[in-house]
Parts: structure tokens; sequence; C-alpha cells
């Protein structure tokens, strides 16, 4: 299905109030690939029928497959590397000592912001393992989210092919945390029962989700338009104890964000720990 003249603009402001991504104009064949088919598949003989169904009909199912499809899903396990050294070497004694010192319980909870098909959770529930052995005594609960309906399946099923296990700068980690099963790999038990996943989206209200020690937020807000990269950055950083590590990707930053989100480079990882900024200076 080809974009006729004004249907790109309508497709972009749908994207963008469904899931506050932001496609720019050179983005008509994306919209043409991935939402075509499912215009198609709705009845639809065009986009702008498209549109009015999703924003007059109540379509929730077809609004799931809208997002599904326009929402870039890439991944992989340790994905760039550096956040996970710095959430083994810095971030996770940090929040330990940090515990310790305020007399809180042995608890750990940690927000995969934007998840996709789980990879990110489980690598962290593989450090959090490397570094605490055998979890005794530790309450580890790792939060997997998405908008994406599909990618949480996925992500919960737990089961990774063996085109996506060999996507990973940490080979021997694959091995020794993944069993062969049908179908796949599966992860090891003692890390699965450490992440949950849900379905969210992240211009939806965060309430009852924290407070967390640490959120990774990678590789999303890059899909945003600045105003909604802030207030997402905002409402996440509310989420986090205070003493809690925010992560983003390696191509991102929150430098417009405000004042409490001061850039910190550990293990070549840009982290921010916004409740640490003195009162005076957010
Ligand atoms: C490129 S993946 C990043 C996955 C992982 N964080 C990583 O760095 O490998 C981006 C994910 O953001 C999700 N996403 C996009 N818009 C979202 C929104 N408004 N709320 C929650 N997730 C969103 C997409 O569905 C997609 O799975």
């Amino acid at each position: 299905m080809q974009l006729r003249p004004g249907e790109l603009q309508l497709m972009q402001q749908l994207v963008r109030q469904l899931a506050g991504v932001s496609l720019d104009d050179s983005k008509g064949y994306l919209v043409e690939a991935r939402l075509g088919p499912i215009a198609e598949r709705s009845g639809c003989t065009n986009f702008n029928e498209l549109y009015f169904k999703l924003r007059y009909g109540g379509e929730k199912v077809l609004e799931q497959q809208v997002v599904d499809a326009i929402t870039t899903h890439e991944t992989n396990f340790f994905r760039d590397g550096a956040p996970y050294d710095a959430l083994q070497f810095k971030l996770l004694p940090e929040v330990i000592d940090a515990r310790e010192r305020q007399g809180q319980p042995k608890k750990l909870r940690i927000w995969s912001a934007a998840c996709s098909t789980g990879q990110e959770p489980y690598c962290i529930g593989i450090v959090v393992h490397e570094l605490l052995r055998d979890l005794k005594g530790w309450d580890v609960q790792i939060l997997g989210t998405d908008i994406s309906k599909g990618t949480i399946e996925i992500a919960e099923r737990g089961v990774f092919a063996d085109h996506e296990m060999a996507r990973t700068a940490r080979p021997q980690l694959m091995s020794k945390y993944f069993t062969r099963v049908d179908g796949g790999h599966r992860v090891v038990d003692a890390v699965r029962k450490m992440v949950t996943f849900r379905q969210l989206n992240l211009l939806q209200p965060m309430h009852g989700l924290g407070p967390f020690d640490i959120v990774f937020l990678r590789n999303v807000l890059i899909y945003f338009e600045s105003e909604v990269r802030k207030d997402i950055a905002r409402r996440v950083a509310e989420t986090l104890l205070p003493h809690g590590w925010l992560v983003v990707g390696a191509s991102e930053n929150l430098l417009d964000a405000g004042p409490r989100f001061v850039p910190q480079t550990h293990c070549r990882a840009t982290v921010y720990q916004p409740g640490l900024v003195p009162a005076g200076k957010r």
C-alpha cells in the first residue's frame, strides 16, 4: 500500500500519539512496509482509513498491531558491553553499600524500561548472579517492560534461537546461563525467577512501579522528540531511590533534561544519579 499525499502526516501523528515515537519525513518507506500489510488485513484500502479506524474506532487489537509493527525492537545479549561492566563493577556494589549503610533490607529492584524481547533484563540478572553468586539472603526483583505485547510474550518465554544466542559479546556467560531445550536455549531458573515482565507504555503514568535501585532506559529515548524524552526521563527518575542509578544507551544523553541529570561515565557507560544532585541544584 502506498502513501497518498497527506497520509504520512496522519501516520506520524498517530504513531506519536500511540507510542510517543517520532517518525521524520524520510520514514514513509517504513510506514508503507510495516503498516501497509496491517492496514490491508484490517480491510482498509488506504492509510487514511487506517487512521480513522484507529482514531475513532476503539480498535485495541489493531492499535497494538500498529504499535508492535512500527516500533524497532533491535536488541542483543550484553548489547554494547559497557553498561553491564558499569552495573557489575560500580552500580551494584554502590547500591549494596548504600542499602547496608541505611540499614535497608537485602533487596535489589532493577527496571529494564524498554526491554524488547528480554535480552536486557536477563543479562542484568546474569550480572547480578555473577556478583552475588548464590544470592543467599538477597531478594532480587528485575522488571522488564515494553510497549510491545509481542516482544513481552517472547521475553516471558525466555527461550532464544541459536542466531540470537550468537549475537553477544559474552559467549562464555551465555553458555553458563542458558541450557538447550526444544526450539532453542532457555535461561537458567536461577536467573529466570528474578525477572518478571509486563506491558507498559512509557507515555503512561508509572505509579506503583518503583522504587528502583537501578533503571536501564536504553536505546528507546532516541525515538522520542525532545519534550517527550525529557518528560519520560523526569518521570523515570521519580521511580528511583535517592541512591538510584539511571543507565541510558550509548548514543543517548539527557543533557537537556534538567540539572538533576549530570552525566557520569563509568566503565565507558553513561549513567546518572538524579536523586543525589543537591536539592538546590535540581
Ligand atoms: C531498540 S529496542 C531497545 C531494547 C533494549 N533496551 C536494548 O537496548 O537493547 C526499543 C524498544 O523500545 C520500545 N518502545 C518504543 N516506544 C515505547 C514506549 N512508548 N513505551 C515503552 N516502550 C517503548 C520498543 O517496543 C522496543 O522494544
